[in-house]
C-alpha cells in the first residue's frame, strides 16, 4: 500500500527519495509524488497519477536537487486516483505524506471548514495537513503542531512532515509501518514505511513504537531523536543494524520476482531447518512450549490464512490441541470468546497487515499470550507479540506470496513437533530434507507445467479441489491464480462439489484436482463426477497411477514417498508454477497485479 520515503542530509534528497520510491513499487500504488525544500527555502510539490515514471517525466527537465525531501506512492483509500489526491499535501509553509486512514476525517474537516480553512483534495491526509497547519500558523513548532494534531485523530496512520523553515523531518505513526535510518559516516538521515527502501543507504535502523515522535534534524543532533507525544525523550524504539544488501533484491536470471521466489524455496528450506533444528530458533520453540498452550486462536489474512488452515491441521490432528481459526478482518467484529489460557497465533509475511494487527491487539487486551509466525523482523506484529517465530523467507517482493507460504507452514510444522516433544526425531529433519528434494524435482519439470498452462489458459474458469490436508491448498491455488492471472478461480473441498459448484461444470471449466495418497479413492470419485459432466481435468497426484492417467486430460505425477505432513507444501509448489505460467500466457503484470498491494496496511 502507500509507500513513504524521506531524506535529510548533504546529498541529493531527490535521488534518494525517487530511488526509495521505486523500491517500494512492489507494494502496489496508483500515484506518486515528491516535495522538496529548494535553495530559496521554498517548498515545491510534484505529483502525478499513475506509475512512478509519470512523476519522473514531470520533473525530468527541472534537474531538481534538495537536501531535504519527502516522497510518496499512494494506494487510494479516500478519494479517487487523481493528481490532486496524490501526496504530498501541503502549502507554502509545510508538506506531509501519509500512510493509513484518519477515521474521523469527516468531522475534523467540517470543523476546519467552519473555521475558514479550505481543501483542495478529497483525502483524509489533507485534513491532517490542514490541522497541523492550523497549529503551525498559530505559532507552534512543527513538532508541537504535529503532536497536537495527532492527538486529535483516530485510526491507524503514519505521517512524515517537513516545513520551509528548518532542515527537519518529523515522523509519527500509530499501527502503521515506519522505520527511520541513519548513516553515521555521511550524517544522512532517512525515514520510510519499509526498510527495503533504505538498503545501501542507512547503516542503522530504528523502528519506533506507536505514538513515538521521530525528529530527523542533523543540524540539531547527530542522531535521530525520539520523544513521546509530550516531548519527553523516549527509548521506545528498536535499534538494529541494516543487514540486507542489494543482491537479494535483484531478479537475476528470472523474468519475474515471483518465479525467482518460487525457485528459492529449496535453499530456504535448508537454512530454515538449520535455524530451527540446531540454531537460534530452537530457543524460540522452547519459549512457545513453556507457554503450555491449551488451545490456539489463529488469525491471519489471505495466503497467510491458508497457511493457518494447514497449521491448524498439524496442531489438531497431531498434537490434539484445539484451534479456532479466523480471518483477521472478521475476528475482531464477531465478539469472539477469548480465554486467558488460550494462545493467540498470528501469521503474516509483512507483519503489517492492519486486520491481523488489530486481532493481535484484541487478544492482548484479553490477556492472551500472543505468538507470531512472521517474516519481517522488527515489523509491528513482531514488536507487539510475546514470542516471534521468524519464517526466515528473506524479502518477498512478488505481490503473490509463494515462499512465505511455504515457510509459514514449515514453521507451524516445527511448532507442532516441538509441542509433541518430537522436534529432535530424525524423521522431522528427514521430512524437511525430502521436501527440499521433491520441490527441486518439480522445479526441474517446470516445463511440463508450463505446457499444461498453455493448453488451459483461455478457459472460462478454474475449480481447484482437494480433500483433507489438501483442501487449504485448493483454496491457496485458486487465490494465487485469480490474483495474478485475473481469471475466475475457486477452491473447494472436493466432497462439497455436489452441494453447489458442480453446476458450474461444462467443457470450458477446468478442475485442478489435488490428489494425495490419503482419501485417494474418494477424491478420484469426485474427479469422475466432474469428468462425467465434461469438465477438463488437470490432476496433480501420485505418479504412475493408471486410474489418474485415464481420467485426467492433463496429469502431472508426484512422488509422495517420504512426505507425510508436508505433502500439502509439495503440491502447492505445482500450483504456484501453474498460476505463474497461466498469468504469463495471459500477459498480466505478475509481480504487481492490478489493484493489489503487497502489504495491506488499512482495514
Ligand atoms: O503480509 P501478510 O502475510 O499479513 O499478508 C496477508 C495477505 O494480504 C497476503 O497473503 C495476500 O493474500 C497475498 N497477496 C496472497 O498472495
Amino acid at each position: 500500500m502507500c509507500g513513504i520515503v524521506g531524506y535529510v542530509g548533504n546529498g541529493n534528497g531527490v535521488d534518494v527519495v525517487l530511488e526509495g520510491l521505486s523500491r517500494l513499487e512492489y507494494r502496489g500504488y496508483d500515484s506518486a509524488g515528491i516535495s522538496i525544500k529548494n535553495e530559496n527555502s521554498e517548498l515545491e510539490i510534484y505529483k502525478k497519477e499513475g506509475a512512478l515514471k509519470n512523476l519522473r517525466a514531470l520533473i525530468a527537465e527541472k534537474n531538481l536537487t534538495a537536501k531535504i525531501a519527502i516522497g510518496h506512492t499512494r494506494w487510494a483509500t479516500h478519494g479517487g486516483v487523481t493528481d490532486y489526491n496524490a501526496h504530498p499535501h501541503g502549502n507554502e509553509d509545510l508538506v506531509l505524506v501519509h500512510n493509513g486512514i484518519v477515521e474521523n476525517a469527516v468531522e475534523l474537516k467540517a470543523m476546519l471548514k467552519s473555521e475558514g480553512f479550505e481543501f483542495k483534495s478529497q483525502t483524509d491526509s489533507e485534513v491532517f495537513m490542514v490541522l497541523v497547519t492550523k497549529y503551525f500558523k498559530a505559532g507552534a513548532t512543527l513538532f508541537k503542531a504535529v503532536t497536537t494534531a495527532f492527538k486529535l485523530i483516530r485510526g491507524n496512520s503514519a505521517f512524515v512532515v517537513m516545513n520551509r523553515f528548518d532542515d527537519e523531518i518529523i515522523a509519527i505513526k500509530r499501527s502503521a509501518p515506519l522505520v527511520c535510518g541513519e548513516n553515521e559516516t555521511t550524517k544522512e538521515m532517512f525515514v520510510s514505511s519499509d526498510a527495503y527502501a533504505l538498503i545501501g543507504k542507512a547503516k542503522t535502523l530504528y523502528f519506533p513504537q506507536d505514538e513515538i515522535v521521530c525528529r530527523l534534524n542533523p543540524k540539531k543532533a547527530s542522531s535521530i531523536e525520539f520523544f513521546d507525544l509530550d516531548g519527553v525523550p523516549s527509548t521506545k524504539y528498536l535499534k538494529k543494524d541494516q543487514d540486507m544488501n542489494l543482491d537479494i533484491t535483484e531478479k537475476g536470471i528470472f523474468e519475474h520476482y515471483m518465479l525467482k521466489e518460487i525457485h528459492e524455496q529449496p535453499t530456504l528450506i535448508e537454512s530454515f531447518s538449520n535455524y530451527y533444528l540446531s540454531g537460534d530458533g530452537l530457543g524460540l520453540l522452547s519459549n512457545l512450549q513453556n507457554l503450555k498452550p491449551k488451545s490456539f486462536q489463529i488469525t491471519a489474512c489471505g495466503t497467510a490464512w491458508h497457511a493457518g488452515l494447514v497449521i491448524k491441521n498439524f496442531l489438531e490432528s497431531n498434537v490434539r490441541i484445539p484451534c479456532v481459526i479466523d480471518l483477521a478482518s472478521e475476528f475482531r467484529y464477531r465478539n469472539p470468546i477469548l480465554h486467558k489460557d488460550e494462545v493467540g497465533l498470528f501469521i503474516s509475511q509483512s507483519g503489517e497487515t492492519a486486520d491481523t494487527l488489530a486481532a493481535q491487539e484484541l487478544c492482548h487486551e484479553n490477556e492472551l499470550k500472543t505468538v507470531s509466525i512472521v517474516n519481517v523482523e522488527g515489523s509491528t506484529l513482531f514488536r507487539n507479540c510475546d514470542i516471534n517465530l521468524l519464517i526466515k523467507a528473506g524479502i518477498e517482493i512478488g505481490v503473490a506470496s509463494t515462499k512465505a507460504f511455504t515457510q509459514q507452514v514449515l514453521t507451524g510444522y516445527l511448532m507442532s513437533k516441538k509441542l509433541q516433544n518430537q522436534l529432535s526425531d530424525v524423521s522431522v529433519k528427514q521430512e524437511l530434507k525430502t521436501l527440499k528434494i521433491r520441490i527441486e524435482e518439480v522445479l526441474e519439470r517446470a516445463g511440463e507445467i508450463q505446457a499444461i498452462a498453455k493448453e488451459i489458459y483461455e478457459k472460462k474458469g478454474y475449480l481447484f479441489t482437494g480433500r483433507g490436508k489438501y483442501y487449504p491448498i485448493a483454496l491457496e491455488g485458486a487465490l494465487k491464480l485469480k490474483e495474478i492471472a485475473y481469471v475466475h478461480a475457486e477452491g473447494y473441498a472436493a466432497g462439497e462439489l455436489k452441494h453447489g459448484p458442480i453446476a458450474l461444470i461444462d467443457k470450458e471449466m477446468v478442475n485442478v484436482a489435488l490428489v494425495g495418497p490419503e482419501l485417494f479413492e474418494k477424491t478420484v470419485s469426485n474427479i469422475e463426477e466432474i469428468k462425467a459432466r465434461k469438465g477438463i481435468i488437470v490432476t496433480f497426484g501420485p505418479q504412475n497411477d493408471k486410474i489418474l492417467e485415464e481420467i485426467s486430460d492433463y496429469y502431472f505425477g508426484l512422488n509422495f514417498e517420504g512426505l507425510d505432513d508436508l505433502s500439502p507444501v509439495y503440491i502447492n509448489v505445482v500450483n504456484q508454477l501453474l498460476s505463474y505460467y497461466i498469468a504469463k500466457y495471459k500477459g498480466t503484470d505478475i509481480d504487481k497485479p492490478r489493484n493489489l498491494a503487497k502489504s495491506v496496511t488499512v482495514e
